[in-house]
C-alpha cells in the first residue's frame, strides 16, 4: 500500500496506471518518413524503465504535412505502425502503457529541429507550405499558410481517425489528442489565429467545433477500453486569445465526449505571449479545470521536485504529473521521488544490485 498518493495507482478504463507520473510528450527530431528507430526505442524505453506509468510518444503527425519538421515520427502509413509495435512491445514489458500524442501542427509546420534554428524549411530541402485555419502567420519568419477548406477539414478528421486506428494496431494503450502550443487544433480555437467566417469560425461554438468533432470522431474509433486525453493550452498568454475560461467550458464538452483526462499546458500560440515562468506555473489551471469541469486532469511544466510532484496530487489540483525536461535529465526520477516519499517501485531484476 503506498504511502505517497504520487504512488498510489490509478484506473483509466482498462488501465491501471502504477502511479501518477507520465512522461510528457517530446518531439525528438530524430526519424525518417515519419519512422520511429533505435533512437526512440531508447530514447522511451529509458524512461519506462525508469518507473513513470505512462510514456507518451512526441507529437506524432497524422499526415506528412502535419508534421512540425521533416524529422517528426509519423501514423500514417504501415512501416510507421511496424516501428512503433516494436517499441511499445518494449515499454509494455517494462510495465508503463506506451501513449502516443496525434498531432498536426498546422501553420507551424515545416520548420527545423531546434538545435538547427528552427526556421522554415525551404521546399527544396524539403519543406512544403503549412494550412491553418486562417491565412495567418506565426510570425514575421514564418510562411503564410493556406486556409484549409471544408475538404481539407473533412481530411484533417479523418487523418486523426485513420492514425488513431494505427495507434492501436501499433500497441499503443493510450491515446492524446495535441490541441496546444499553437498547433492546428488550438489554432481554431483561439480567436487571435482563427479568422474563419464559416461554421468553424467567430463564435466558441464555431471555433471549439473542430476539436470536438475529431474528439467524437476519434473516440468512435479508438476502444471503448483505452483512454482518450487531450492537451489544451488553458491560455495564450495574450490579450484576445483563448483563454483559462474558455478552457473550462471546453473541458466540460470533452468532458461529455467521454474524454478521460485534459493535460493542461499553455501558450505557444503568439510569438509575443508573456509567460511568468515559475515551479508549476500551469498547474493552477490544471485545479480550475479539475473543480469547476469535473474532469481529471493532468499537471505539467517545470515541476521538478518529488515533494512537489507529491503536493499536486495530494491537494487534487491534478490526477496525474506530466514531466518533460527532469526526465530527460533523470530517467528514473521516478525511483528517486519513491526513495524520497518512502514508497517503492518494482526494479528490474537486471538492476536489483543497484537499489
Ligand atoms: C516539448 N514539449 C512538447 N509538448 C507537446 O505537447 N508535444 C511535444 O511533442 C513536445 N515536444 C517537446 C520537446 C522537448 C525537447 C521539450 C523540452 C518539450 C513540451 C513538454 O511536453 C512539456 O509540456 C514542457 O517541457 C514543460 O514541462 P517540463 O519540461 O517543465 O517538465
Amino acid at each position: 500500500c503506498p504511502l505517497s498518493k504520487l504512488f498510489e495507482p490509478l484506473a483509466q478504463r482498462s488501465l491501471q496506471l502504477r502511479n501518477r507520473i507520465v512522461v510528457s510528450p517530446m518531439c525528438q527530431y530524430s526519424a525518417e518518413e515519419g519512422v520511429p528507430n533505435d533512437w526512440h526505442l531508447v530514447h522511451l524505453g529509458s524512461r519506462a524503465v525508469g518507473g513513470a506509468a505512462v510514456v507518451i510518444a512526441e507529437a506524432t503527425a497524422v499526415s506528412p504535412e502535419g508534421r512540425i519538421s521533416p524529422h517528426d515520427t509519423g501514423l500514417w502509413n504501415d512501416a510507421q505502425v511496424a516501428a512503433w509495435s516494436r517499441i511499445n512491445a518494449f515499454i509494455v514489458e517494462q510495465g508503463a502503457i506506451p501513449a502516443v500524442q496525434l498531432a498536426h501542427a498546422g501553420r507551424k509546420a515545416s520548420t527545423d529541429a531546434p538545435w538547427r534554428g528552427h526556421g522554415p524549411v525551404a521546399a527544396e530541402l524539403g519543406g512544403w507550405t503549412p494550412v491553418a485555419p486562417s491565412a495567418l502567420a506565426f510570425d514575421a519568419q514564418s510562411p503564410v499558410p493556406l486556409a484549409l477548406g471544408e475538404a481539407g477539414i473533412r481530411k484533417v478528421v479523418n487523418d486523426f481517425v485513420a492514425a488513431a486506428m494505427r495507434a492501436h494496431a501499433a500497441g499503443f494503450r493510450l491515446l492524446e489528442l495535441h490541441a496546444a502550443h499553437g498547433y492546428l487544433l488550438h489554432e481554431f480555437l483561439s480567436p487571435l489565429s482563427n479568422h474563419r467566417q464559416d461554421g468553424y469560425g467567430g463564435s466558441f461554438d464555431n471555433r471549439v467545433r473542430l476539436v470536438l468533432e475529431v474528439v467524437d470522431a476519434v473516440r468512435a474509433a479508438w476502444p471503448v477500453e483505452l483512454p482518450l486525453w487531450v492537451r489544451i493550452s488553458a491560455t495564450d498568454w495574450a490579450d484576445g486569445g483563448w483563454d483559462v475560461e474558455q478552457s473550462i467550458e471546453l473541458a466540460k464538452r470533452l468532458r461529455q465526449r467521454d474524454v478521460d483526462l485534459v493535460d493542461v499546458s499553455s501558450g505557444g500560440l503568439v510569438p509575443n505571449a508573456r509567460i511568468p515562468l515559475e515551479p508549476g506555473y500551469q498547474a493552477p489551471f490544471a485545479q480550475r479545470l479539475r473543480q469547476e469541469a469535473s474532469i481529471a486532469t493532468g499537471a505539467v511544466g517545470l515541476i521538478t521536485e518529488p515533494a512537489h510532484a507529491e503536493a499536486l496530487v495530494a491537494e487534487g489540483i491534478a490526477d496525474v504529473v506530466l514531466m518533460g525536461r527532469e526526465l530527460l535529465r533523470d530517467p528514473y526520477f521516478p525511483r528517486r521521488a519513491a526513495h524520497v516519499l518512502g514508497d517503492d517501485l518494482t526494479t528490474p531484476p537486471q538492476y536489483l544490485r543497484a537499489w
